[in-house]
């Protein structure tokens, strides 16, 4: 990787993010102190330039609080978001508006995103028109261009959402990101609620874009199978806590927190001959509203020990390519694989 590529591009840093919980009169009269979600509790990382950084870990675990964060859509509570070094709350007026096109955010539900009023062409012009991206007379060129980008025939300029499957949908969401030529993507699930086969294909078309137009890619999912095909990095969250984050193929290969080790057994195949139904991790994801003292995977890790129960793991600096927040692989990090192997 040359040196441009290699600079740190967004860096999160001790994010994190609570919701308070509507209080009830019993506990306003009785003067109880009032209940938070803690969905993100100081997650760190940084995205290189240039590079796909997947996300996963079960659902509730605070993977959109923190993708809405990274886009400013949502303010933190403690920590920051640096966007090429700069803290992004900080930003104003003309900076503000360049970190908005720069930085864009696809959804998964493109029919709640897709004004369902406008015809594809109004779709991507107004896209193009709001950051002034071209002038008039170039924009049903560059609307041409978009489509063929994200391998849309040119008629569908001319139709309305409906008139789309779901996989076409989300094209056309890409393209309407892609209008105002961000160096970011940030998908938040972009393909979760697609069939398996039309998931394979909107990820390979992103992957091709990734690579194409050199972007930066935040890709966001529960599935893990999703994640390993289309990233440079995996960080696994839970609990609002970054508990392994390292190279894709080394983390599936060598899991160190036996939270991500839960989530590759459960990981079903794509041959349904092979599946399996296990679980991610055995009981409930615990209420983000009480977190468990120490390790917050705890309540539910096979090997939790003494230590485990008292005092919250940090991810390790040991190996700073590939770090997990573990107390047992915290030393010389072996992976789990091969603890396994030794015991
Ligand atoms: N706007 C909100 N108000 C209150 N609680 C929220 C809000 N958004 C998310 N949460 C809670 O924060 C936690 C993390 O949610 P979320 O970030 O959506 O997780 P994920 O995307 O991994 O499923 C969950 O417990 C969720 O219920
Ligand atoms: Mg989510």
């Amino acid at each position: 990787m040359n040196a441009a590529l290699s600079q740190t591009l967004i860096a999160a840093e001790e994010v994190s993010k609570e919701f308070l919980i509507p209080q009830g009169m019993w506990r306003r009269l009785t003067g109880q102190p009032r209940l938070a979600v803690h969905a993100l509790n100081g997650v760190s990382f940084q995205i290189n330039r240039g590079e796909t950084l997947g996300i996963v870990g079960e659902s509730g675990c605070g993977k959109s609080t923190l993708a809405r964060c990274l886009v400013r859509l949502f303010d933190c509570d403690d920590g920051r978001v640096r966007f090429e070094g700069q803290d992004i709350a900080d930003l104003k007026g003309a900076d503000r508006r360049a970190f908005n096109r720069r930085v864009q955010m696809i959804f998964q539900d493109p029919y709640s995103s897709l004004n369902p009023r406008m015809r594809v062409r109004e779709i991507l012009g107004e896209a193009l028109s709001v950051h002034k991206m071209r002038p008039r007379a170039q924009i049903p060129a560059r609307i041409a261009e978009l489509l063929d980008l994200v391998r849309l025939p040119s008629d569908a300029a001319d139709k309305f959402p409906h008139e789309f499957s779901g996989g076409q949908r989300q094209r056309i969401g890409i393209a309407r990101a892609l209008a105002v030529e961000p160096d970011v993507l940030v998908a938040d699930e972009l393909v979760s609620a697609l069939d398996v086969s039309v998931q394979a294909q909107v990820v390979n078309l992103l992957l091709q874009l990734q690579e194409k137009l050199h972007l930066t890619v935040v890709f966001v999912a529960h599935d893990l199978r999703l994640v390993r095909h289309i990233s440079h990095r995996v960080a696994v969250m839970y609990l609002g806590k970054i508990v392994e984050i390292g190279p894709t193929e080394g983390l599936f290969s060598s899991p160190r927190h036996p939270y991500t080790k839960a989530l590759l057994d459960a990981a079903p195949e794509l041959d349904p001959t092979k599946r399996n139904r296990t679980v991610a991790a055995r009981g409930e994801l615990p209420s983000p509203i009480n977190l468990p003292t120490g390790c917050l995977f705890n309540t539910r890790c096979p090997r939790a020990f003494d230590r485990c129960f008292v005092e919250r793991p940090l991810l390790s600096d040991r190996t700073p390519a590939h770090r997990a927040a573990c107390h047992l692989t915290d030393f010389g990090a072996p992976s789990l694989q091969n603890l396994e192997a030794i015991s």
